[in-house]
């Protein structure tokens, strides 16, 4: 079986399984379980990952369990009031030492022989500590495994295993000034945002990059929602695409491929002040007040309207309509479970978080109508892809490959990224391949001294021009 491994190329990227001269991707990278059990190592052991949000463990004791690759971890607020993340699996013989989804606890005690676990992962409880272990046993040497290092940036909480690994802001690059428009109030003054309900979980049949990409910039899929379309769920209820914040704007996509992050997003020419949403007066007010405030907040950069992004690898967001945050982990290379979490503005009055809790529930989620039609996709492109024949085909990446479209003019705004303006042309798949580069690169490369690449001059977080071909 070959393997991204063996197919490496000079210059590190996969030349039979990722070919970004040819833009053909082989289906080996979604359907063979030995690719997937190289990600687990390669990828999953050393990028930064999505965990939850502080809001989630806002009191001593508070845990929140999420997951790392395949692995069981747990958030947790110990009584200091530190947040850490440590593995969910006991030291002892490895038992999951919490079942709960979340909670409050004093302490994480081993069901299987009783060992126990303070809230920052030490072990401070062991049976027959004296007679079976004549008090040897060195307790300091044995907690929960805990991660290399986290960063809660903005109320979002990151972590990786990887002591190595750059720090969570240098990860992330110029690709922060589009997260924060996810993580700060909509009024951008500040104030605090949680998370809203509980996070909803389900399985998906399929490989964890479908979702990764298509929420990185997949504009070109909009015939899978005519249903939704015809229904009318849009923000103001007349249809799905009545977000009339975009209309007029220019389109762009906007790639990190140094970094494997992505946006589709929308520059607005003018400043004129159009609520997200205009369900109701109520609704349509409170948004008209966070625009205008947002315009004081931010300046020129209230006019970008950002929409679905992947931080790479597989945490993607909706930054607005509707506001959320999705974590796809894998679970063998025919199976993921999508994690949501939906964030509201904690100040937000009662009517308004009501009226979002019925649109984020009706939009995303596995009973939201439009996530509906995506996974069915996603579904059956897998299960079409895993016979002998299928594999022998690669998929095609090739939309807008030295294409550089129109210039971009941002205006004024120093915006980072190689940006596509897409408005004529509709989609691109620029961030795709730039998505799939860095998944190579993560697959093929060792050590961070090479990965780092923008330390070396290679490419950077900058407006590198605009359109540069990937
Ligand atoms: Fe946890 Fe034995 S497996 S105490
Ligand atoms: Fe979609």
């Amino acid at each position: 079986m070959a393997t991204a491994r063996k197919s490496r190329s000079k210059n590190g990227h996969s030349n039979n399984m990722v070919n970004l001269d040819s833009g053909t991707i082989s289906r080996e990278i979604f359907v063979s379980p030995e690719i997937y059990a190289q990600e687990q190592e390669q990828l999953f052991a050393r990028a930064w990952l999505f965990i939850g949000h502080e809001s989630q463990v806002s009191k001593p004791g508070d845990f929140f369990v999420s997951s790392m690759g395949e692995e069981s971890v747990i958030l947790c607020r110990d009584r200091q009031g530190e947040v850490h993340v440590f593995l969910n699996s006991c030291a002892h013989r490895g038992m999951k030492v919490c079942r709960y989804d979340e909670g409050n606890t004093p302490v994480f005690s081993c069901p299987y022989h009783g060992w126990s676990y303070a809230t920052d992962g030490k072990l401070v409880g062991v049976p027959y500590f004296k007679d079976a272990y004549q008090e040897k046993l060195d307790k300091s040497k044995w907690g929960l495994p805990e991660v290399a290092q986290i960063c809660n940036y903005k109320g979002a909480i990151w972590a990786t295993w990887d002591k190595h690994a750059p720090s969570f802001k240098e990860y992330m690059g110029g690709f922060l000034t589009y997260l924060d428009f996810l993580l700060d109030t909509w009024d951008g003054a500040g104030g605090e945002v949680e998370v809203f309900g509980g996070v909803e979980k389900w399985v998906i049949p399929c490989n964890w990059k479908f979702p990764a990409e298509n929420f990185i910039g997949d504009r070109y899929h909009n015939i899978s929602h005519r249903s939704v379309d015809m229904v009318g769920q849009g923000p103001s209820g007349s249809g799905r695409r009545d977000m009339q914040e975009r209309e007029g704007a220019t389109a762009l996509d906007i790639s990190f491929p140094e970094r494997g992050h992505g946006t589709i997003t929308f520059l607005r020419a003018d400043d004129k002040v159009i609520p997200a949403y205009q369900h109701s007066k109520i609704v349509s007010e409170y948004f008209a007040h966070c625009e205008v405030e947002r315009r004081k907040n931010y300046g020129q950069w209230a006019r970008l309207v950002p929409g679905p992004s992947t931080v790479f690898p597989n945490m993607s967001y909706l930054p607005r309509q509707p506001r959320t945050i999705s974590a796809w982990h894998p679970r063998g290379p025919d199976s993921h479970e999508a994690w949501r979490w939906f964030l509201i503005d904690k100040n937000a009055p009662a009517e308004v978080k009501e009226f979002l809790r019925h649109y984020y529930i009706s939009y995303s989620g596995p009973a939201g109508l439009t996530e509906q039609d995506d996974m069915e996709n996603w579904n059956y492109a897998h299960n079409a892809s895993q016979g002998v024949i299928a594999r022998r085909f690669p998929y095609n990446y090739q939309m807008g490959m030295g294409f550089d479209g129109p210039p971009v003019d941002t205006d004024g705004l120093d915006m980072p990224g190689k940006i596509r303006n897409v408005t004529a042309a509709k989609a691109t798949e620029h961030n795709q391949r730039g998505f799939y580069q860095r998944w190579s690169e993560f697959m093929n490369v060792g050590d961070w001294d090479t990965l780092a690449t923008w330390r070396n001059g290679h490419a950077n977080g900058t407006n590198t021009g605009n359109g540069k071909a990937l």
